[in-house]
């Protein structure tokens, strides 16, 4: 787009011999940000700074793209600043606004938006990143013909702090003369009839984030962001249409080019949407469960009822990164095989859904239950403004979810309050919930109905926040002889009694695991006694973002893992162990026989694979270092410091008699190490290379002795 300004607009229309009658109008000027400061423009928050940049501000991607010396950059103090641009009312007088725009693509938070009568009548974002990595302001106009003769206003918005948090923006006309570049739409809608389960929408992920509203009957039913691609998508996320079916919807974007077929490509299917391969792409984890499609962070609700292990979970259906939190689910007869169902709670009016917990309403103390069977009811955060706390019950094991009617059950009580994890106290017939609240502080609450909560306690667990658990186990085993356990997101945990009304932790803070992909673990409710388990699922967050970059879905869950309490001189410890239903993914066995391991051996050598299980017991002997290699990843025991290391973690393992004990599960992204006296707990996430399918062992600086080497091949859960 051209910098102009209207004299010389005028003069070069005229010089070109064009008679007035048939010559375009020429453009009018709204404003190039050329001067010293805002001028008219009436600025709030500091985003914006004294007046126009004139460049890249510090520690900002390089900006160009802009026109003479002077734009519109709201990076003024980074992007936690936030404020906003508002232009005096003016004169919609021609077919065109035309502007260039740059930076954050945050719908309503970081945009220029064309205001009548006070609503906002047009909006557009920046792209976030660009191709090339530079933030080049780019042309885009909008159609306001329909607008001719009103008055508007220009605002010019940054309420965006995260990442791309701030907003670009120069040489704003009014122009008769179409640009080539597409024309931004607003709320541009498509009915459509429901016949099948599926509604897919194409993704791209780096594309603007679009927000979409699914209405029926002119009610919003669903209402999330999304890259929506332009073009050919990297993946299809879908949406659950089954709620919808042999009804007519209308699917609304907010905004939207001319040319884009990402409203038009949207489509309805019986199966999931180009899923021949899925659950099988190259770097899919085959036991760590992971969504379809879409992300997902924490495990939530883990209830088991009925024959059946409830994992719900954070997830975004319709990205690849984290957002629109909703619970997504799925259920296992074993733990290891997962079968996803649909989404089971949807963000609503008091937020998006945050992490909590679920259990089984025995006694009906909630009064959901409609028939012979008690209800689940689960408990989460709705993280609008502010957080509060909500219940919702379901009547079909876990199907079908009704959100309580009085939500909030618990109002706003500190920052972040979030991510309740109830149990029911048995001695007192009352439910008590664990909440995390801000810094490193926690609350304990109790309830008599699930709906109304009093607090009992603060609590604060010194280096751990969020997703905290609350629960009770046998120490060594004795069935009376009860602890409590507290533990925060990262695995902080301390021992201690409860009696109903206070905790009194009587070891000092402890970490549960050394790996590189654990958080977020939350224990499972309801396990029966004649079970008796304490089981746990950590959400296995990966180390490095780009780990399954290309595939549909993102993240995973760790393997779930069995918690016992041991007294130690040090007082009550943790000892972590693979469930035992993972031994059904055991395939072929190799037995390797007791013998000498000398430097230079690989007894592992015949052995290819791209998934194991390995049970070592090694004796020492003099040895300085043993050293497995699982499919390109070390895990290195140094037999002088009792140390054991992967990928730079490190951890003390004890020999006993002078033999370590291993047991390893390599999967194709992560290779979860235990072992010892059950308390090495090393989940360790890295891609592991298709083409390395081998395994070895080594030692050095003297021999070791195998005592014991078994290695598996494993079978996929998904199979
Ligand atoms: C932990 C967490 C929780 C929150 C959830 C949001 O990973 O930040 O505290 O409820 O993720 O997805």
């Amino acid at each position: 787009m051209r910098k102009l300004n209207v004299l010389y607009c005028w003069a070069a229309t005229l010089c070109l011999g064009t008679t007035m009658a048939s010559a375009q109008k020429p453009d009018l000027l709204i404003a190039n940000f050329e001067g010293t400061n805002y001028g008219a423009w009436a600025e709030s928050g500091t985003a914006f700074g004294d007046g126009p940049a004139d460049g890249t501000l510090p520690g900002q991607m390089s900006v160009d793209g802009f026109q003479g010396h002077g734009f519109v950059n709201s990076y003024h103090g980074g992007d936690g600043s936030t404020g906003t641009l508002t232009s005096r009312p003016f004169k919609i007088q021609r077919k065109y606004l035309q502007f260039l725009i740059g930076g954050g693509g945050w719908p309503g938070k970081t945009c220029l938006n064309l205001m009548i009568d006070g609503r906002v009548v047009r909006s557009a974002t920046g792209p976030n990143v660009n191709p090339g990595g530079s933030e080049k302001l780019q042309p885009a106009q909008w159609d306001i013909s329909k607008f001719l003769g009103q008055e508007a206003v220009l605002e010019i918005v940054d309420d965006a702090t995260g990442g791309w948090g701030h907003i670009n923006v120069d040489q704003i006309v009014q122009s008769d003369k179409r640009l080539n570049v597409p024309i931004m739409l607003r709320d541009v809608t498509r009915e459509m009839r429901i016949e099948k389960p599926h509604l897919n929408f194409p993704v791209k992920t780096g594309a603007p984030t679009r927000q979409v509203t699914v209405l029926l009957n002119g009610q919003a039913e669903r209402s999330f962001d999304i890259e929506l691609a332009n073009g050919k998508p990297d993946w299809w996320a879908f949406l659950d249409a089954t709620p919808f079916k042999g009804k007519t919807i209308t699917i609304k974007v907010n905004e939207l080019p001319d040319d884009s077929t990402g409203l038009s490509s949207i489509d309805q299917t019986t199966k999931i949407k180009d899923s021949k391969n899925l659950y099988h792409e190259t770097m899919r984890p085959q036991f760590h469960f992971t969504s379809r499609c879409g992300w997902l962070n924490d495990p939530n609700g883990l209830v088991y009822f009925l024959g059946e292990y409830h994992l719900f979970y954070q997830h975004n259906p319709y990205g690849w990164n984290w957002g629109n939190m909703s619970w997504g689910h799925a259920v296992s007869k074993d733990l290891v095989h997962w079968h996803e169902l649909p989404v089971a709670l949807y963000p609503d009016k008091h937020g998006t859904m945050y992490s909590g917990s679920a259990a089984v309403d025995w006694k009906n103390t909630a009064g959901f239950q409609t028939g012979s069977e008690p209800a689940l009811v689960a408990m989460f955060t709705a993280a609008g403004n502010p957080f509060t706390q909500g219940i919702a019950f379901s009547n079909d094991r876990g199907r079908n979810w009704t959100k309580y009617a009085d939500n909030p059950v618990l109002g706003h009580i500190a920052a972040e309050n979030r991510d309740p994890k109830v149990v029911w106290y048995a001695p007192e017939k009352k439910w008590v919930m664990s909440l995390y609240l801000d810094h490193h502080d926690y609350a304990i609450f109790e309830s008599h109905d699930l709906k109304h909560w009093s607090k009992l306690q603060d609590f604060t667990l010194s280096g751990d926040a969020e997703c905290p658990n609350f629960f009770e186990m046998p120490l060594d085993g004795d069935t009376n002889n009860w602890r409590w356990v507290f533990f925060g997101a990262s695995g902080v945990y301390v021992v201690g009694k409860f009696d109903g009304h206070k905790f009194t932790p009587e070891t000092k803070p402890r970490h549960m695991e050394n790996g590189n992909c654990w958080y977020a673990a939350q224990v499972y409710s309801d396990i029966p006694s004649s079970d008796g388990r304490t089981i746990l699922i950590p959400w296995g967050r990966l180390p490095n973002g780009d780990i399954f970059k290309g595939m549909p879905f993102n993240q995973m869950m760790g393997l779930p893992v069995e918690l016992t309490l041991h007294s130690t001189a040090s007082g009550a410890e943790l000892q972590i162990r693979p469930v035992r239903e993972l031994k059904s993914l055991r395939g072929t066995v190799h037995n390797i026989e007791s013998r000498t391991l000398k430097p230079g051996d690989n007894p592992l050598s015949g052995i290819h694979g791209d998934l194991f299980e390995i049970n070592a017991e090694i004796a020492i002997g003099d040895a300085k270092k043993i050293i497995f290699n699982f499919r390109g990843m070390p895990v290195v025991y140094d037999t002088e410091a009792h140390k054991i290391t992967c990928l730079g973690n490190e951890t003390t393992l004890m020999p006993a008699d002078g033999k370590i004990f291993l047991h390893v599960f390599v999967d194709r992204a992560s290779v979860d190490i235990y072992g010892g006296d059950g308390t090495l707990y090393m989940p360790m996430a890295k891609a592991l290379s298709p083409m390395d399918q081998k395994l070895s062992l080594s030692c050095l600086g003297g021999e070791a002795k195998i005592i014991l080497l078994k290695v598996y091949n494993l079978k996929s859960a998904w199979e």
